[in-house]
């Protein structure tokens, strides 16, 4: 039997790639590790938690000492890296943090299994779930692909980016067995409404003004999650070490034009007159060093390892929107304390 530690498997994208190898592959115990933080929530993955193949970890990787020690209790085959911190604007107000858990925790991660692993690095992985905001900004043209010169902007991508090159330094300096994935804006359940899509729901929802930075004239490519989860396990179980993989949709929305796809589907799902939910855009200050462009050139992993979007971007928002329509109690909760703090520092002085 397997055994993989999956970090940060209470988060967003975490979540969805616990279930999916939890469920699919019964015979691979599962061993989620999260510190829990706002962004980290049980109940995103409460229909597996009695599964025989699944454990719960709660602790930081930023503790060297107690990831020493879980290294060497349970011997894991491989790891699975999510836990990060993840929102650009809580990283401009606040970088350390972001250096703390995306590099420190990294290496920490890095150190245990390279010292668990010395002796057989082939027989065990470590891959690391990263992101396409490593290579900065887009123009009007082009595309990201595996060789694009990383270029990041923010202290998230910035921590990032050094998270990406620690991991290929344990490749060509100790001979790890690593892999990369650089994916673009995830969509989907169980996404923290600090973010747009969520966000927005969640205000249309409750009639409040849907804030969009700047013009809205900023391109992301948005990916529905669980199709990053599908390619997370293509890539674990097919991609050669020391390689690299970008994942994208090919699917480039403009902030304004996808809130305004996304007020319609809530106009029909709430019933209101078609145009209701859109009253509430607001165009609210920019955020600083906002990325214009973000577009994956996913054609390596297509091609190599055959994986394809499955979902439709209006399909996957309509599914999105039905789940955070009937998880009324999910979205209060997380909205509830903290959160109430966060968007009044966030959005009341904008
Ligand atoms: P998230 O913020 O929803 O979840 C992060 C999880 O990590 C949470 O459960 C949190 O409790 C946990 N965590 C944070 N600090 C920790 C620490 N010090 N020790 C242990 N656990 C800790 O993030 P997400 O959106 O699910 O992103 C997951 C990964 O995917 C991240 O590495 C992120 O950079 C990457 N990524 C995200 C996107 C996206 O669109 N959300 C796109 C590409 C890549
Ligand atoms: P976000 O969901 O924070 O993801 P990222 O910054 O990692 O791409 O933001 C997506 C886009 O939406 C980005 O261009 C910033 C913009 N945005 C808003 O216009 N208003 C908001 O309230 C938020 C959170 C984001």
């Amino acid at each position: 039997m397997k055994k993989i530690l999956i970090t940060g498997g209470a988060g967003f994208i975490g979540s969805h790639v616990v279930r999916l190898f939890v469920n699919k592959y019964p015979d691979y115990q599962i061993v989620n590790l999260d510190k829990l933080t706002y962004a980290g929530n049980l109940n995103n993955i409460k229909d597996i938690e009695n599964k025989p193949n699944y454990s719960f970890v709660k602790g930081d990787i930023v503790d060297a000492a107690f990831i020493n020690e879980l290294f060497s209790l349970h011997k894991f085959d491989s790891v699975i890296h999510l836990a990060a911190e993840s929102h650009v604007d809580r990283s401009i107000s606040n970088p350390l943090e972001f250096v703390m858990t995306n590099v420190i925790g990294t290496v920490n991660l890095l150190n245990a299994a390279k010292n668990e692993w010395k002796d057989n690095f082939s027989a065990h992985r470590f891959y690391h779930v990263s992101t396409d905001e490593v290579y900065g900004t887009l123009g009007e043209t082009g595309m990201f692909t595996e060789t694009t010169s990383y270029d990041p902007h923010s202290p998230y991508s910035a921590s990032k980016a050094s998270s990406d090159h620690f991991v290929r330094a344990y490749h060509d300096t100790y001979g790890m067995n690593v892999i990369i994935s650089n994916c673009s804006n995830n969509y989907g359940s169980h996404h923290f409404p600090e973010k747009l899509i969520p966000l927005s729901i969640h205000n249309i929802k409750n009639n409040k003004p849907i804030p969009i930075y700047g013009k809205g004239e900023n391109i992301r490519d948005w990916l529905y999650v669980e199709d990053h989860a599908r390619a997370i396990d293509v890539i674990f179980h097919n991609a050669k070490t020391g390689t690299t993989y970008n994942i994208g949709g090919h699917n480039e929305w403009t902030n304004i034009d996808l809130i305004k796809i996304l007020c319609k589907i809530m106009d029909k799902k709430l019933n209101r007159d078609e145009g209701e939910s859109a009253k509430l855009i607001t165009f609210v200050k920019d955020r600083a060093g906002h990325d214009l462009r973000y577009a994956i050139d996913s054609t390596k992993l297509q091609k190599e390892l055959g994986w394809v979007p499955s979902l439709q971007f209006e399909e996957g928002l309509e599914k999105t929107v039905d789940w955070y329509l009937s998880n009324e109690e999910w979205l209060t909760n997380v909205t509830s304390g903290a959160y109430k703090k966060y968007y009044e520092e966030q959005y009341t002085k904008r």
